[in-house]
C-alpha cells in the first residue's frame, strides 16, 4: 500500500483528457458480450473496477481483447454465456456486482459471485429482494445480504418494480434481469438516476422506453455489436473542476467529458456557487453528450444541495464538500444517506479527513454542513482505500500549508489510473 505527500501549489494552468467513463465502460463490457458479433470500444477506462467487469465476462467465455485503451469483444447474443470453472471476483466493484447479479439471473448455469472486503459490507437487498420477485434464485451465502450471492438458473418473470432509492445500478440490474423475463419489466425510482443503461441497450439495438423516472425494457432483444467510444468520466474531471475553481489563478481545459444531463450536478451546483465554468464543443456519441469544460479560479459562494440533483452528482459530493471549504458562507448537503454505503461510510471518512485539515465541517445523518474560509493545514490522512476520497484529499492539499500525507493513495487506480501524474502536469 502506497502513499503519497503532497503540497500546495501556486496555480492550476493547461489542458488535461481524463479517463473514459467508469459507467459506460462497465456497460460496453456487458452489452458488447451479449450483442452479436465485434463490437469496439475505444476510451475505455482501464481502472480496476472496469477490468474486473472484463474479467467476469471472459470466465464465461468471451472473447474480449483489451489493447491500451482499446477494446474489441466478440459477442454471440443474449444466450450465449458459459458456466464459468470459478467464482466470478467483482473486486472493489459495486457496479459489476450488482448488474452482472441480473445478467446472471437470466443464465441456464449456477454462479457464485464475491468481491473485495468493502464489497462484502455493501447492501445486496436492494438487487436481491427485485430479483426474487422476477422469480430469481439469487442467495446471500452468508445469509446477510452480502456477497459472497449464489445464483441459480430459473424462469424469470416480468415486474413492475417501484424502487425506494435512486440507484442506477439497481435499475440496470433489473432492466438487464428483463431482457430474460417474459414480458415487459419496468423500474420507477424516486427521483432519476444515470441513464447510460438505458441509452446504450437503445444504442446496440434493444428498447428501453422512458417516462419520467420510469424505465421499461422488452425483453428478448437482439443486440447487435457497435463501435463505442467512452467520453471522459465527469466524476473523474471533477477533481479538476473542482482545483481549478479553488486555487488562485488557475484556468483548465478538460477535453471531451461526458455531460449527460444524468450526471451533469455538478456542473449545475459549481455554476450555482458563482463558479465560471464554460462548455465548449458540445457534441454527441453514441448517443452520451460531451463537451470540453473550460473552469477558471472563482469567488465561490455556499448552497444548499438536496433532494432530485442528489443522485445526478452522487459520486461527486466528497469532492463538493471540498469546494464548500472555500466558498464564503454555509453549504449544506441533505438527502444524500447513500454515501453512507459506497466504497466507504462517505460522510464519515470526508469528515474526518477534512477536519483533520482544519476544515469547519459537521456530519448529519443524511449528508455534511461546511462553513466555508477555515485556513487549511496538511495533514496524515486515510483514503480508507476508497479512490473518491483520496483524490478529494489530494485537491483539498493543493490550497493547504504544509505537507499532506495520504495513507493507502494507490486506491485512486480504481477509477483514475494515472490521477496524481496528471494532477502534478497541471500544478504550477
Ligand atoms: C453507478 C451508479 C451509482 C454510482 C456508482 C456507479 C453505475 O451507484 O455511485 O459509482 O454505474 O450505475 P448507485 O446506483 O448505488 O447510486
Amino acid at each position: 500500500m502506497k502513499k503519497i505527500e503532497l503540497e500546495a501549489v501556486k496555480s492550476l494552468k493547461g489542458e488535461i483528457n481524463i479517463p473514459g467513463d467508469k459507467s459506460i465502460s462497465h456497460r460496453a463490457i456487458m452489452l458488447g458480450s451479449l450483442a452479436q458479433g465485434e463490437s469496439h470500444i475505444s476510451n475505455f477506462l482501464t481502472g480496476e473496477d472496469c477490468l474486473s467487469t472484463i474479467d467476469c465476462f471472459r470466465k464465461m467465455g468471451v472473447d474480449i481483447h483489451l489493447s491500451d485503451k482499446n477494446v474489441s469483444i466478440k459477442g454471440n447474443g443474449l444466450h450465449s454465456l458459459k458456466k464459468p470453472s470459478s467464482l466470478l471476483y467483482t473486486g472493489n466493484s459495486g457496479t459489476t456486482t450488482r448488474i452482472i447479479s441480473g445478467i446472471l439471473s437470466g443464465q441456464d448455469f449456477e454462479t457464485q459471485l464475491n468481491g473485495d472486503a468493502s464489497i462484502m459490507k455493501r447492501p445486496m437487498s436492494r438487487i436481491i429482494k427485485p430479483l426474487k420477485m422476477m422469480n430469481a434464485r439469487i442467495e446471500s451465502q452468508l445469509n446477510n445480504d452480502c456477497t459472497p450471492l449464489t445464483i441459480r438458473p430459473s424462469n424469470l418473470k416480468s415486474i413492475d418494480y417501484v424502487s425506494k432509492i435512486a440507484s442506477a445500478q439497481v435499475k440496470s440490474c433489473i432492466l438487464l434481469a428483463g431482457m430474460y423475463a417474459e414480458g415487459k419489466t419496468s423500474v420507477t425510482e424516486p427521483y432519476l438516476s444515470r441513464n447510460h443503461t438505458e441509452i446504450m441497450v437503445n444504442f446496440f439495438g434493444g428498447k428501453i422506453e422512458t417516462e419520467g423516472t420510469k424505465s421499461i425494457i422488452t425483453p428478448e432483444p437482439i443486440l447487435e455489436a457497435r463501435d463505442i467510444i467512452i467520453p471522459g468520466d465527469i466524476s473523474s474531471a471533477a477533481y479538476f473542476i473542482a482545483a481549478a475553481l479553488i486555487t488562485p489563478g488557475s484556468e483548465v481545459l478538460i477535453k471531451n467529458v461526458g455531460i449527460n444531463p444524468t450526471r451533469d450536478g455538478i456542473l449545475t451546483v459549481c455554476k450555482k456557487m458563482g463558479g465560471n465554468i464554460e462548455l465548449l464543443n458540445v457534441n454527441t456519441k453514441n448517443g452520451e453528450k460531451t463537451a470540453d469544460i473550460l473552469v477558471k479560479y472563482s469567488d465561490l459562494r455556499g448552497v444548499t444541495i438536496e433532494g432530485d440533483i442528489i443522485p445526478l452528482l452522487i459520486d461527486e459530493l466528497t469532492i463538493i464538500a471540498v469546494i464548500a471549504m472555500f466558498a464564503k458562507g454555509t453549504t449544506i448537503i441533505k438527502d444524500a444517506a447513500e454515501l453512507r454505503v459506497k466504497e466507504s461510510d462517505r460522510i464519515k471518512t470526508i469528515t474526518t479527513n477534512l477536519s483533520k485539515m482544519g476544515a469547519n465541517i459537521t456530519e448529519t445523518d443524511d449528508g455534511m454542513i461546511i462553513e466555508g474560509g477555515s485556513k487549511l493545514y496538511g495533514a496524515e490522512t486515510e483514503s480508507f482505500n476508497d479512490h473518491r476520497i483520496a483524490m478529494s484529499i489530494a485537491i483539498a492539499s493543493l490550497n493547504a500549508k504544509g505537507k499532506t500525507i495520504i495513507n493507502n493513495s494507490d486506491c485512486v487506480d480504481i477509477s483514475y489510473p494515472g490521477f496524481f501524474e496528471d494532477l502534478k502536469k497541471l500544478s504550477l
